[in-house]
């Protein structure tokens, strides 16, 4: 069902947790499941030096967010922006067509932790 890609992604913890120092956090719920995704990130210079995440998710919630986490570190903010839920799939070599709905939790909170970050950072 689960590609490799997504199963290593699941499971490695890396990427998991609450990072103390972020200056963006960004939580989404998704409606129809009821779970419930939080990214943290830490900005310096336009620049994601950090990023963690947080999930009451399903499997395929877990392994989109890690990557994209793996994915978003030490790009830009604008690139962090312009990753859709369609490019973690791709670098996850696909989901089950059900659980495509999954990944777009990941996109969604990137974009409202750098919303956060930039409401905090902007005059
Ligand atoms: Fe809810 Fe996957 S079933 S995020």
């Amino acid at each position: 069902m689960y590609s490799d890609k997504v199963m290593k992604a699941f499971t490695d913890q890396s990427n998991v947790g609450e990072l103390e120092d972020a200056n963006g956090i960004g939580q989404v719920g998704n409606a129809s499941c009821g779970d419930i995704l939080r990214i943290y990130l830490k900005i310096e210079n336009g620049i994601i030096v950090d990023a963690k995440f947080q999930t009451f998710g399903c499997a395929a919630a877990i392994a989109t967010s890690s990557t994209a986490i793996d994915m978003i570190k030490g790009k830009t903010v604008e690139y962090a922006l312009s990753l859709t839920n369609s490019d973690i799939v791709t670098e996850l070599d696909g989901l089950p067509p059900q659980k495509i709905h999954c990944s777009v939790l990941a996109e969604e909170a990137i974009a409202k932790a750098v919303e956060d970050y930039r409401s905090k950072h902007q005059a």
